[in-house]
């Protein structure tokens, strides 16, 4: 069984965490990796609903979060976070969580200016969030701690998706957590020989 992983992606909402999950679900499936994803606003309306926006819930979301990426992680499934995780604390009480159960965890700040976010406003919530609508916005009116080490650091301020999730499929290919594209080639043509073989 192949070691498992959880890639987490952290950052401000509209940074592209989602974006980047979505460009790199299928090029992991490709290559035939056991992948699930767990999606912040997706998780909030099932594992975590009912959860707000204090430190205490978004704490309680990212442990909830944290807890079924190691269970799955600790099987071999490669395991892909998208939530803003906004509080160092507990990511890294999360990273060794994971690590502690002998996969591995692998942090991508996935980053993009406040400038960006605001005009690009996919949601509109940053307009809202800066006329005072919306109470505790990250980033606007609630604190974001940006990891000071990440493994990965992509941003869609400058970068594009696929440039981004190419970084990510290198690390992972550098670190022994997929195996690289030529390998999967090879075994490919290997099984091609064996087909040869028996006719
Ligand atoms: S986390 O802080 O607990 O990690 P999570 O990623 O699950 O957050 O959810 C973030 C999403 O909730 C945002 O992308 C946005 O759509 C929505 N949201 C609603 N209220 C807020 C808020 N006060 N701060 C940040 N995001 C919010």
């Amino acid at each position: 069984m192949s070691q498992g992983f959880t890639l987490w992606f952290t950052g401000l909402s509209g940074a592209g965490k989602t974006t980047l999950t979505n460009e790199l679900l299928p090029q992991l499936k490709e290559r035939g990796v056991k992948i699930e994803v767990l999606d912040g606003d997706e998780v909030r309306t099932n594992l975590s609903k009912g959860l707000g926006f204090s430190k205490e819930d978004r704490d309680t979301n990212i442990r909830r979060i944290g807890y079924v990426a190691r269970l799955l992680s600790r099987n071999g499934v490669g395991v892909i976070v998208a939530a803003i995780s906004p509080y160092r604390e507990v990511r890294d009480e999360v990273r060794k969580d994971v690590e502690a159960h002998g996969a591995a965890f692998v942090e991508v700040y996935v980053q993009a200016s406040l400038d960006t976010l605001v005009s690009r406003d996919v949601k509109g919530l940053y307009k809202k969030a800066i006329a005072g609508e919306i109470a505790n916005f990250t980033g606007v009116s609630d604190p974001y701690e940006a990891p000071e080490n990440p493994e990965i650091l992509v941003s869609s301020d400058t970068e594009t998706v696929q440039e981004s999730a190419a970084k990510i499929i290198d690390h992972l290919e550098e670190n022994g957590l997929i195996e690289p594209a030529y390998h999967l080639a090879q075994n490919v043509e290997a099984k091609f020989a064996q087909f040869g073989d028996l006719q």
